[in-house]
């Protein structure tokens, strides 16, 4: 797959250290699909050396652009964070496999943790327009109400949602996984998730506990991103145990996924 130029439209500070990124890249607006991702190389020179993988959040196919979320957490995501619109930047994409898409009428629970909501608003978006009826409710927790990053993105493009913040300053108090037994018990057909290991691995618990299908878009370091390093493997559950994040995810069964094994 070849790199692209893909010019940055629009910059907003979305939260603290979080901000979002609108790129004119047709190409990649056109193939994506909900929970792929574009490698970015962050700076025009060869320091840092590896590009950065970031989620696809939203894409405008009719003007041929996507945005992005980031967080700043180190020197690669701070200097993407600071650009300014206008300038170029080197990207490769549509990567990985993307969420599988649930059947006709399905009850979806969508359970996101910080910036784990990129994916998810593609994909709440993608099944907003999609022709097929799904009756869409949403999850998304975080550490206090200001880092609930782009939570009105992600409400408005479901039929119901609930957020919660650790220390209750917004939604409810406590962990997000704690609003999921409660969905979980409503009825749902399948969840899908993006967040912190620790959130993922609960969801994947309550959703095994009442079998329900569960869909992860799973994080880890990368080199190449497109499978042939082996640097993002994780283990699994299946035959051969070691998967590649880039290439056969980053989008898991959650049955798969050994959580147990999974560092943080
Ligand atoms: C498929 C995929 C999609 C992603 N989507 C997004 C997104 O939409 N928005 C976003 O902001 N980030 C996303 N990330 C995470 C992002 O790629 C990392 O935060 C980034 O690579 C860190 O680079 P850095 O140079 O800023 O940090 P570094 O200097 O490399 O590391 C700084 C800190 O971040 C931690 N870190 C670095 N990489 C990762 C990682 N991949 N996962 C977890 N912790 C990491 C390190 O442990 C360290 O503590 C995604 C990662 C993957 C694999
Ligand atoms: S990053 Fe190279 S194989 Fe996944």
């Amino acid at each position: 797959m070849e790199s692209l130029a893909a010019r940055i439209t629009r910059r907003e500070e979305v939260a603290p250290h979080h901000i979002t990124l609108e790129l004119d890249c047709p190409a990649i607006a056109h193939a994506a699909t909900p929970g792929q991702f574009v490698h970015v190389r962050v700076s025009g020179t060869d320091d840092p050396l590896l590009r950065r993988p970031i989620s696809i959040m939203l894409r405008d196919n009719y003007r041929g652009r996507i945005e992005i979320l980031v967080r700043a957490v180190g020197r690669g995501t701070a200097i993407l964070s600071n650009l300014a619109p206008g300038s170029a930047l080197d990207i490769i994409g549509p990567l990985g496999h993307g969420f599988p898409v649930p059947e006709e009428d399905s009850r979806v629970l969508l359970v996101a943790g910080g910036v784990g909501v990129a994916p998810l608003i593609f994909l709440a978006d993608t099944l907003q327009l999609a022709e097929q009826q799904h009756y869409v409710r949403g999850l998304l927790g975080a550490a206090t109400e200001d880092m609930l990053v782009c939570w009105q993105d992600f409400a408005g493009r479901c039929e119901a949602f609930q957020a919660a913040t650790e220390d209750g300053t917004a939604g409810a108090r406590g962990l997000v996984t704690e609003l999921v037994s409660e969905q979980l018990q409503r009825g749902v057909d399948i969840v899908y998730t993006c967040g912190p290991r620790p959130m993922m691995a609960r969801v994947a618990e309550l959703c095994a506990e009442q079998s329900v299908p569960c869909w992860a878009s799973l994080e880890q370091f990368m080199g190449c991103g497109v499978g042939a390093c082996l640097g993002c493997v994780i283990p699994t559950r299946l035959q051969p145990k070691h998967r590649r994040v880039c290439k056969d995810g980053p989008v898991f069964s959650a049955s798969e996924v050994a959580w147990e094994e999974l560092s943080e």
